[in-house]
């Protein structure tokens, strides 16, 4: 099939690239003149795993092409994907400007038999908004199918080619059908991968729906999941409190199969471009309802109270902050991205520099932080924790998993390691010669015997 992607930000240059993997011929629209530069050369404007392999893939094959202008390529289109940002424009209302802009774009071209895709996440009702607006102006029905989005960063290619489930909500049969087809290959599995680095076939449910429960379900998906994350972290400060350890605590109640494990790890707080803001949106339109989103407000409170007590925390630990040297290890908002929009190591810098600690960051992939630009990123861990009083692990990226524990003892100052996302082994931490401190786990003083 013939498809165009309109917006290559991070859920669009992953839907087209993936769409041209499984065979279709995709056309990726972005306005973004560096950006689209990038995607032309077959590289990702951003850090993803996987994708700039599956770009340079469908660039190859000729079945994957960019371009600046929607026009010359929707006319051929069979579907029309819009995977345009819908930022919170200010207390909660989605800034519709780039949807409107992109469908302003196509509307003189677009012909009847064609299906509009949108991915975006926007405030509930505006799928029918859209599809209203282009009946009018173009005279004839093009069906509009939300079809949320549920991918990852770090693991976007992963989560769209073998998702759990894919969404449609449509109340147009025939549309519905032809975005079914579309997905035909990821539904059933049946595209040739493992090459590329993919798990083994796993067969999405496929959840067919009216537009408005698609577009409440992407909503709620993310309220769940952030309230999950919000609760193991409060239930981690009751851990610290009471001298519990939460990983135990979490395991155990993970196992029952009404919980699940999943999002029960407790860390720093969550962060993302989408979470927080997606809960504001779903907050205002509660409000607009006239209902009190009493719970939501709170699973966002929660999770700011969460990053204040872990910065207090390392504070106390310390013994006052004011000019001590803290190494923070990871910047970005989780691992396998360079996105720190909200992220909770950045926060967790400005914190511990307005305290008037000397903070010293290290990640992977990120260079700089527009937000922090006094902020000292070193090139390498061992040199941000140089005459460190405190290392805090602060984005558990795979290569802070095997840092040399001995070698850290031997650059720093001090001996008080945090763990700010429980994913070290605290016995590694201590035989160096360490003290080990957790997010909810008691604290262990270095042995006798390290180093
Ligand atoms: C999230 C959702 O998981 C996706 O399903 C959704 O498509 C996406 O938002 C979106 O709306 O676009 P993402 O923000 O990429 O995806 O990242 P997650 O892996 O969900 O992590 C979010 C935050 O929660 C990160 O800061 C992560 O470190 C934190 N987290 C996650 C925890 O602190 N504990 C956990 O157990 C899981």
């Amino acid at each position: 099939m013939r498809l165009v992607v309109i917006g290559c930000g991070y859920v669009g240059t992953v839907v087209a690239a993936s769409m041209a993997r499984v065979g279709h011929t995709v056309v990726g629209i972005e306005v973004d003149p560096e950006k689209l530069a990038y995607l032309r050369t077959g590289r990702a404007p951003f850090h993803e795993p996987r994708l700039s392999a599956l770009l340079k893939d469908g660039l190859a094959r000729g079945s994957l092409t960019f371009d600046d202008d929607p026009t010359t390529a929707v006319p051929d289109a069979d579907l029309i994907f819009l995977c345009l940002a819908s930022p919170n424009g200010g207390e909660g209302r989605a800034s519709m400007t780039q949807v409107e802009a992109a469908v302003a774009s196509i509307e003189p071209v677009l012909r009847p038999g064609q299906v509009l895709v949108s991915k975006s996440t926007m405030p509930l009702g505006a799928n029918e908004t859209i599809a209203s607006r282009l009946r009018d102006r173009c005279g004839f029905e093009v069906p509009v199918v939300a079809n949320p989005e549920f991918l990852r960063e770090g693991t976007a290619v992963q989560d769209f080619l073998h998702p759990d489930r894919v969404v449609f909500g449509a109340d147009d049969v025939q549309a519905l059908d032809v975005v079914i087809r579309a997905y035909r290959p990821i539904i059933d599995q049946s595209f040739e991968f493992g090459a590329d680095g993919s798990d083994l076939a796993r067969a999405p449910q496929v959840v067919t729906t009216d537009r408005r429960s698609a577009e409440v379900m992407k909503f709620a998906a993310n309220a769940f999941l952030a309230s999950r994350i919000s609760l193991i972290n409060e239930i981690a400060r009751i851990c610290d409190a009471h001298g519990a350890d939460v990983d135990i605590v979490a395991r155990g109640v993970g196992l029952d199969g009404r919980i699940g494990p999943a999002y029960l790890q407790a860390g720093l707080g969550w962060g993302g471009s989408c979470f927080d803001k997606d809960l504001a949106i779903l907050a205002r339109q509660a409000r607009d309802a006239g209902i009190e989103p009493d719970l939501i407000e709170s699973v966002r409170h929660a999770n700011q109270a969460h990053r204040r007590w872990v910065a207090d925390r390392i504070g106390e630990l310390l013994g006052g902050l004011a000019g001590r040297r803290v190494a923070l290890l990871g910047l970005a908002f989780k691992p396998d991205t360079d996105d720190v929009r909200d992220s909770p190591a950045v926060e967790l810098a400005q914190r511990l520099l307005a305290a008037g600690a000397e903070v010293c960051a290290h990640d992977p992939v990120v260079a700089k932080v527009a937000a922090v630009p006094d902020l000292e990123i070193c090139p390498h861990p061992m040199l941000a924790a140089e005459r460190a009083d405190a290392v805090v692990l602060a984005t558990e990226w795979a290569e802070y998993a095997t840092l040399d524990m001995h070698a850290l003892a031997g650059v720093m100052r001090g001996t008080l390691v945090v763990d700010a996302r429980n994913s070290w082994d605290p016995r590694r931490v201590v035989d160096a010669g360490l003290d080990y401190h957790g997010i909810g786990r008691p604290g262990i003083a270095a042995t006798a015997g390290g180093s």
